[in-house]
C-alpha cells in the first residue's frame, strides 16, 4: 500500500504539486496519467525519495519514506526513472545484476544470479545478456532498465514512462508482464503511461494529475468516461467497448 498525505512540492517559488492525498492499495497495477508537466515524475521521485519531501508524508508498505534508512528503502521500492542514463561499458547482465545491489552489495550470490537469469528471461533479454548496454536499441535498453528494477525484488515498483521507445509488440508485452507480476507476486506497480488505452487494457486503477493537482484516483472503468477524461486531458474523447474492454477514441 502507498499512502500519500498532504504532499506539496515546489521548485523555488513555482508550485509543482499541491496538497496531494491518495492511497494506492497493495497489489495490482495503477496507471499514473496526466498531461506533460502535470507532476507525475515529481510525485514518483518523492515516493522513491529521489527528491526530499517538503510538505506532507508518504508511506510505502507501512514505512515512512522520510524516516526509513536508504538500504531498507531500496529493498522496499524500485524505481525506473523517466530518462535513465546508462553507463556505456556495462553488459546487459551486469546492468540487470545492479538491481541486486541493495541485497548483495555487489557480490552476487548464487540466488542473486538465479534472479538475474529470471529477470533476463522475463524481459526477453537472454539473447542480449552479453551485449554492452550502449550498443542496444533504445527499446532494448529500456527493457534492460526495467529488468534491473524488477531484479531489485521489491514489493513496490514505480515505473516512469516504461513504454518509451518500445514498439507495439514490446509495449503490450511489457504491460502483460507487469500484469502477470502484479498478480502472481502480489506486487504494487505504479506505471506512468501516456497511452490511455494501455491503462484501459491493463490497469486496475488510474490516478490522474493535472497542473500538480489530483483529478481522480479510482478503478479504471470509473475513470474512463468522456467527462473524466476531459477533466484530465482537456478535450473530448469517446469511450467504446470492444471485446469487453473500454477503448478510448480520439477525433480530429
Ligand atoms: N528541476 C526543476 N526545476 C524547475 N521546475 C521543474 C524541475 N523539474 C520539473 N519541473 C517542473 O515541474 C513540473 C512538473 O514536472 P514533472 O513532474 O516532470 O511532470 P510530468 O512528469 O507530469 O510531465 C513541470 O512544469 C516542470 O517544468
Ligand atoms: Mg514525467
Amino acid at each position: 500500500m502507498i499512502e500519500i498525505e498532504g504532499v506539496s512540492f515546489s521548485h523555488g517559488r513555482a508550485p509543482i504539486l499541491s496538497d496531494i492525498s491518495l492511497t494506492i492499495p497493495a497489489g495490482g497495477v495503477t496507471a499514473l496519467v496526466g498531461p506533460n508537466g502535470a507532476g507525475k515524475s515529481t510525485l514518483l521521485a518523492l515516493m522513491a525519495r529521489l527528491l526530499p519531501l517538503q510538505a506532507g508524508s508518504i508511506a510505502i508498505a507501512g514505512r515512512s519514506v522520510a524516516a526509513t534508512p536508504g538500504r531498507e528503502m531500496a529493498r522496499t521500492v524500485a524505481i525506473l526513472r523517466q530518462d535513465p542514463g546508462v553507463s556505456s561499458r556495462l553488459r546487459v547482465r551486469e546492468l540487470v545484476g545492479f538491481g541486486r545491489f541493495p541485497h548483495s552489495r555487489g557480490r552476487l550470490t548464487a540466488e542473486d544470479e538465479r534472479l538475474v537469469d529470471e529477470a533476463l528471461e522475463r524481459f526477453d533479454l537472454t539473447g542480449l545478456a552479453h551485449r554492452f548496454a550502449d550498443t542496444l536499441s533504445g527499446g532494448q535498453r529500456q527493457r534492460a532498465m526495467i529488468a534491473m528494477a524488477y531484479c531489485q525484488g521489491c514489493q513496490t515498483m514505480l515505473l516512469d514512462e516504461p513504454l518509451n521507445n518500445l514498439d507495439m509488440f514490446y509495449a503490450r508485452d511489457l504491460m502483460r508482464t507487469l500484469r502477470m507480476v502484479a498478480d502472481s507476486q502480489n506486487k504494487t506497480i505504479v506505471v506512468v503511461l501516456h497511452d490511455i488505452n494501455h491503462a484501459a487494457a491493463h490497469a486496475d486503477r488510474i490516478v490522474a494529475l493535472r497542473d500538480g493537482r489530483l483529478v481522480v484516483n479510482d478503478v479504471t472503468a470509473r475513470v474512463l468516461t468522456p467527462e473524466t477524461l476531459q477533466a484530465i486531458f482537456g478535450y473530448r474523447m469517446e469511450v467504446a467497448t470492444v471485446g469487453g474492454l473500454p477503448v478510448v477514441l480520439h477525433h480530429r
